[in-house]
């Protein structure tokens, strides 16, 4: 495009960051880190780096330390005046974004302040939790969707026999609905509660709004967590006997033993992008990153 770029990879996100600097035919640079024995991160960021940098850092768990190293980078390259792209595949805290129960901080609304405070300008994340999150950041702070991949990579991988597509959520419902407009498939969104205080979810029931038995079934969601919500799900729909239930997301957080409970529940395969690093992460994100970098840094240098 010709203009130089460095891509920087932060700690987390080290095969990404390698994928997008190919996308953008850029320089990769790595960043010297150590992990001191009281936990705390020390960044080494001595290698050069040109005047436009996309610094990627995706902020998964330890989620603190992934945050607080991408603060870190993104401070010394503003220090060094580059003009710097932050790119947060997944932004933690997203889902505190406003008070629940009384007394509860807004996460969001500081951790937006941070990106700003440590020089960023620019930012881009993929499928934040909601709009409300995004509303906390008063720079250029965009918003990718995976939905387009994560249909792609169903075509053309699941070979899935008159698909239905399902949201565990109301709040997801406009997602499954785009996913399902791609696939050309049935959907429909379950009811979905969460106790606040124990954070234990219920899936009401309800009536299907057809039959799927003998159908797969597609779950799809921002992000999979405990993979409580997932769980409850396919327990409620595997009762109307359908064929292959899979759990589609963007973002596969993944705690603890989540994989083994969604199989326990009868999904059949995870599938996640690559916001996270793991076994589940099959959709690739560089393209739509590369693309939307290479449009910011085109516009900057009008
Ligand atoms: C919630 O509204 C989100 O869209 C996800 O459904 C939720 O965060 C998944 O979390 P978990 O896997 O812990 O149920």
């Amino acid at each position: 495009m010709g203009r130089e770029i460095s891509v920087i990879a932060g700690p987390s996100s080290v095969d990404l960051a390698t994928k997008v600097a190919s996308c953008l035919d850029a320089d990769l640079l790595s960043v010297d880190f150590r992990i001191f024995k009281d936990g705390e991160t020390k960044i080494n960021m001595s290698k050069p780096f040109g005047k436009n940098c996309v610094l990627i850092q995706s902020t998964y768990p330890p989620t603190d330390r992934h945050l607080l190293q991408a603060l870190m980078m993104l401070k010394k390259c503003s220090d060094s005046s580059a003009d710097i792209v932050a790119v947060v595949p997944y932004m933690a805290y997203s889902r505190q974004d406003r008070q629940f129960l009384e007394g509860e901080v807004v996460s969001m609304a500081i951790v937006a302040r941070l990106f700003e405070c440590v020089g960023t300008r620019r930012l881009i994340t993929v499928d934040i939790h909601s709009p409300a999150s995004l509303s906390y950041f008063s720079i250029d702070a965009r918003n990718l969707s995976a939905t387009g991949l994560l249909a792609k990579y169903a075509i053309t991988n699941l070979k899935t026999s008159r698909p239905v597509v399902v949201s565990p959520d109301k709040g997801g419902a406009k997602r499954a609905m785009e996913f399902a407009r791609i696939l050309k498939a049935d959907m429909f969104t379950l009811s979905k509660r969460r106790d606040m205080q124990t954070t234990e979810v219920f899936v009401e029931k309800q009536k299907l709004n057809f039959d799927i038995a003998g159908r797969d079934v597609i779950i799809i969601d921002d992000m999979i967590s405990t993979g409580e919500s997932i769980v409850k799900a396919s327990e409620f729909l595997i009762e109307a006997n359908p064929n292959n239930i899979y759990a589609m997301c963007t973002h596969a957080v993944m705690i603890e033993d989540a994989p083994k409970k969604i199989e326990a529940a009868g999904v059949k395969e995870i599938i996640s992008t690559n916001s996270i690093p793991s076994a589940t992460a099959k959709v690739d994100l560089s393209s739509v990153i590369s693309r939307e970098v290479a449009s910011i840094i085109e516009q900057a240098a009008i």
